[in-house]
């Protein structure tokens, strides 16, 4: 039986992990262990042939947690780099708010370290781009964090659209509704940091601030030296699945709008913002995020649409469904009553396609972190490789830069450049603080 029979046929960790000899797991350390490292981590957990041999993160009470979880007792770093100098660690899982992700990404690779890194991949293009290079420089197997591609529903979703049964299809979008007005995030206001160390290296490349609560742990993703907003932390899961199911590569232009229009707290982000990008096909892929009044979800409560020629595909966090078009093959008539072109054509419509559904979470930490596990084992290309990572985190990054720029933007993505807007490709990257520097 093979391991991944094995793993299929049921086996608890514990069993498995007993079965196994030392030389079949992949020793990891985990770089961040807040929020979602700890989902990571847990993730990892559900697999035998994991060993959390070492921890890492700013904060105590995160690593008494993880090492609480882990099987046999990780040693404890506040130093990545550190983790990264440790010889039982065979692979890294990052964690940490994005505008970490490439130095320690690149600095793994560089350790000889096979890295899981979290979503969005990178806080600028250029970054990701560096990372690219990275994992093909020192041949590190490199797993991105969006799980939806470990996803057996949305593996299927893919294989139905790919198939061509939906038509062309011309536009396709993502959605990003929550209710957060009116009080948001709140208004604190800077204060003291917990420790002035552990503020440093939280920032790490970042420009020295003050400290705001607000900044630092989970709200992050609200202001832009650290995050790209709602478009990278939730759209990037969302463009990367449309971009999978369509086969398309990168945008050739992008366009946004939005603001804060509702909520008063101190967040950078819009609260609402609309952002198209055009890609070959033709397609229209969008992204709509409103975070001020989503009480009712969005229409069919869906995550995302696919409209073809032929039907529309829902895919809601739970599974998708398709919808088929009804068809009318008589060309327009002029709308007069007494014109019976128009009784005619609505009689003439027909579906070409059948309805289809199927049910499955989108949730799939543990099988991303299996298929991780299993390309370290065989040398193997993960399902959310690097290069996927780094061209959907691409397409949401120059949207926020055609926000900023108030721009339709055009994208050469093989120099990864705008073509018409010289002031918009100083937004591909941003520079350092001493001493960090991106290699
Ligand atoms: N795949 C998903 O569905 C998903 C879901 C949520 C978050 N994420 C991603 O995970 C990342 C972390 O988000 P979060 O919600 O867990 O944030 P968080 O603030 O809860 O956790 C980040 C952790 O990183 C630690 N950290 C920060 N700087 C560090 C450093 N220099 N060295 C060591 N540790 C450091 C912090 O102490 C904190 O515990 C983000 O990139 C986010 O986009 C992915």
């Amino acid at each position: 039986m093979t391991r991944r029979n094995f793993t299929a046929a049921g086996a608890t960790a514990a069993s498995y992990s007993r079965i196994l000899g030392a030389a079949d797991r992949v020793r990891m350390g985990f770089v961040g262990l807040g929020n979602r490292g700890d989902q990571v981590h847990t993730a990892f957990l559900e697999w035998g042939d994991h060993q959390t041999v070492a921890i890492c993160d700013l904060r105590d009470d995160y690593l008494d947690l993880a090492a609480r979880k882990s099987r046999g007792t990780p040693t404890r770093y506040q130093d990545y780099r550190r983790l990264l100098d440790d010889k039982n660690v065979d692979a890294v899982a990052i964690a940490t708010p994005d505008h970490w992700h490439a130095l320690m990404m690149i600095d793994a690779c560089n350790a000889g370290k096979d890295v899981y890194v979290e979503k969005p991949l990178s806080l600028t293009v250029v970054e990701g781009r560096k990372m690219v290079e990275a994992a093909e420089r020192s041949k590190r197997v490199v797993q991105v964090g969006t799980q939806r591609r470990s996803a057996k529903v949305i593996q299927e979703a893919v294989a139905y659209v790919r198939s061509g049964e939906l038509g062309q299809v011309s536009l396709a979008r993502g959605y990003e509704i929550s209710s957060e007005w009116p009080a948001g995030i709140g208004n604190p206001p800077d204060q003291a940091p917990p420790s002035e160390q552990e503020w440093d290296r939280w920032l790490g490349p970042a420009p020295k601030v003050p400290y705001n609560p607000n900044r630092a742990y989970y709200l992050f993703r609200y202001f832009y030296n650290y995050s790209g907003g709602q478009m990278t932390n939730i759209g990037v899961h969302l463009i990367d699945t449309l971009r999978w199911c369509l086969n398309l590569e990168s945008p050739r232009k992008v366009t946004a709008l939005g603001g804060r229009y509702v909520i008063k707290d101190n967040r950078e982000i819009p609260d609402t913002m609309e952002a198209l990008w055009e890609f070959d096909g033709p397609t229209m892929v969008g992204f709509m995020q409103v975070n001020g009044n989503g009480s009712g979800g969005n229409m069919r409560d869906s995550e995302m649409e696919l409209r073809g020629t032929k039907g529309t595909m829902f895919i809601t966090p739970d599974g998708w469904e398709v919808v088929p078009e009804r068809i009318n093959e008589l060309p327009r008539g002029n709308n007069n009553p007494i014109d019976r072109s128009v009784q005619r054509r609505r009689n003439a419509r027909k579906t070409v396609i059948q309805p289809k559904s199927a049910k499955g979470s989108v949730w799939a930490d543990a099988p991303h972190a299996r298929n991780f596990l299993d390309c370290v084992k065989s040398r193997g290309k993960c399902n959310a490789d690097i290069l996927t990572g780094h061209l959907s985190t691409s397409a949401t990054l120059i949207a926020n830069i055609a926000l900023r720029t108030e721009s339709l933007l055009k994208w050469d993505a093989r120099a990864e450049k705008f073509t018409n807007h010289p002031e918009a490709n100083r937004y591909l990257h941003y520079e350092y603080r001493t001493p960090y520097k991106l290699s």
